[in-house]
């Protein structure tokens, strides 16, 4: 389970509201290793998870663009390679069906990068978007 820390919000209204929706569905997919749910179950739950990063990845460089963040290239390449990890995770997914390790494996890929991701790229952004907006 994960929960948005103080140093986890980046001032930004509409991306501090999404990184909430977006810890919800991340505790979703982290609580599936405590349950036997069904293939179908999980991939519903993966999937909500994935289309949700896909919509605040594309929401937060909407707003980049519309600030001429000047590192908005780097920033979207982050997105680019973690939506890349997550597709790689979702093709295991496919071949193998759930596991426990597949979970631990997907929580820990998701857990780890997002908590990253939003204390130094998006809080960087949030900084610079109060000063530009
Ligand atoms: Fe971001």
């Amino acid at each position: 389970m994960i929960t948005l820390s103080k140093d986890m919000e980046t001032g930004v209204k509409k991306i501090d509201e999404q990184h909430m929706e977006l810890v919800d569905r991340i505790n979703a997919v982290t609580s599936m290793g405590l349950k036997s749910i069904s293939k179908e179950e999980t991939q519903k739950t993966i999937d909500l998870l994935g289309d949700y990063i896909v919509k605040h990845f594309r929401d937060e460089e909407e707003l980049q663009k519309q600030c001429n963040y000047p590192q908005f290239q780097t920033h979207q390449n982050l997105h680019k390679q973690y939506i890349a990890e997550f597709q790689k995770l979702k093709t295991e997914f496919a071949a193998n069906g759930p596991s426990p390790k597949f979970t631990l494996t997907l929580s820990n890929s998701i857990v780890g990068w997002i908590v990253k991701h939003i204390k130094s790229a998006d809080s960087q952004f949030g900084k610079y978007y109060k000063e530009h907006k």
